[in-house]
């Protein structure tokens, strides 16, 4: 798939085949291209938490809180998404210009995980709402949980849906 295939491609998974587990070999090739993700001064202020089985579950339910997200119970895997430490430079960058690199940085992580998951034929969902203390408790982190993003091979029958955008007239000006 070229690029524009992949965007195409990849949507939010929100039925996930419970029985078909993930082989490791596309796990490591997801989990290298989000390796290759650039970020403010290379810094790559996240940590990726990946959680299988029993633990997979444990935080597919710290993010149904209020009857959301009940489909992560059957995704194979689930990634957490916690913050690292700002190189120096970056972080003076973020004060120095109030900008909050490190946000930018975990979502363009985000966006490599899924966009790879799709090359590989496998479905994800970015997950925001979620329990960031119980999931912390649960994998061990002392850092803030920013994202998760459940992981699986979507079921044969989950069709591709009509992609709904803002369109390019709204969403670009060009000038000169
Ligand atoms: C930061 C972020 C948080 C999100 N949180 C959730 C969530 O908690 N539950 C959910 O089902 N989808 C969540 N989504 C998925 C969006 O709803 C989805 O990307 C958007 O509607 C576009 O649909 P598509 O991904 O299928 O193209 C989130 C996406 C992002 C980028």
């Amino acid at each position: 798939m070229n690029f524009t295939e992949i965007a195409m491609n990849r949507q939010s998974c929100r039925r996930y085949d419970a029985e078909k587990p993930v082989e490791a070999e596309k796990l490591s090739a997801v989990l290298e291209a989000t390796r290759l993700a650039p970020s403010a001064c290379n810094g790559q202020p996240y940590h990726l938490t990946v959680c299988k089985g029993e633990k997979a579950k444990a935080v597919a339910e710290m993010t149904m809180g209020m009857g959301m997200n009940k489909f992560a119970a059957d995704a194979p895997v689930v990634i957490v998404i916690s913050e690292e430490n700002y190189v120096a430079s970056a972080a003076l960058g973020a004060k120095v210009k109030g900008n909050d690199y490190r946000s930018i940085d975990i979502g363009i992580a985000a966006a490599y995980l899924t966009a790879a998951a799709a090359a590989e034929g496998l479905g994800t969902c970015i997950l925001g709402w979620f329990d960031d203390g119980k999931i912390r408790e649960l994998c061990g982190l002392d850092k803030p949980v920013r994202l998760v993003v459940t992981l699986g091979y979507a079921k044969q029958d989950d069709i591709l849906r009509t992609k709904k955008r803002k369109a390019l007239s709204e969403l670009v000006t060009e000038m000169e």
